[in-house]
């Protein structure tokens, strides 16, 4: 059976009560810290950095995965790393090198991961696969929370999971953009094990209960 995580994206939280906002989320039921970098130059939005990271690293023993949104990427993944990430993505167009920063994520003690906005092609799996272990499918166009899902996601969630399953690795398959409780089956059924939920989860008063609704819907799956 699938375990099915849930990455609630602190991008939509209370940025003034980020400590008390990341406790609160896990113990609602939440698996993991979505962290959101965004630089204005790779996407249009300006975000939070490594000195945050490592600010809300004690207040949960919980993985924090930091999704890159910048370019160049490879300078500050150390940084990263320092500031207590477990798990770090980046998109391949903002690296010159794909295959060097997987593994400069790799030597600095993270896991690694690619992440494919909805208009890039999954041809930059093909000779990575060994150094992977999350695939991180965008289903919106990344730089902002609270946009609506694009359905041909579906398609690339259920073409990385024959890609995984033929690898016979142990890739973590993520999806991130507009997940809400009446669209994570069918990307759950598509593939997907991982969901991160910004609006929809911090959206609301009660964190436990979309999260709980949300594990109601993955159930049926
Ligand atoms: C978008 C970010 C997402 C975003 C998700 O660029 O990568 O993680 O915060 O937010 P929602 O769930 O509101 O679409
Ligand atoms: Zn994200």
């Amino acid at each position: 059976m699938t375990t099915f995580r849930i990455a609630p994206s602190i991008l939509s939280a209370d940025f003034a009560r980020l400590g008390e906002e990341v406790r609160n989320v896990i113990t609602a039921g939440a698996d993991i810290i979505h962290f959101d970098v965004m630089d204005n130059h790779y996407v249009p939005n300006l975000t939070i950095g490594p000195l945050v990271c490592q600010a809300i690293r004690p207040h949960v023993k919980a993985p924090i995965d930091v999704h890159l949104m910048v370019k160049p990427v490879d300078r500050i993944i150390p940084d990263f790393a320092k500031a207590g990430a477990d798990i770090i993505t980046f998109h391949p167009e903002a690296s010159e090198h794909i295959d060097r920063t997987l593994q400069l994520i790799k030597d600095n003690g993270c896991k690694a991961g690619l992440v494919f906005n909805p208009g890039t092609p999954m041809h930059y799996l093909d000779h990575v696969m060994d150094k992977l272990d999350m695939i991180l499918i965008m289903s919106v166009n990344p730089g902002f929370g609270g946009q609506s899902f694009i359905p041909e996601a579906l398609n690339k969630i259920a073409y990385a999971r024959r890609k995984i399953d033929e690898s016979g690795r142990d890739i973590l398959l993520e999806v991130d953009g507009g997940i809400k409780v009446e669209n994570i089956a069918a990307a759950a059924r598509a593939g997907a094990d991982t969901f991160v939920a910004g609006s929809a989860i911090f959206g609301q008063p009660d964190y436990k209960a979309v999260i709980d609704a949300m594990r109601a819907q993955l159930a049926t799956v």
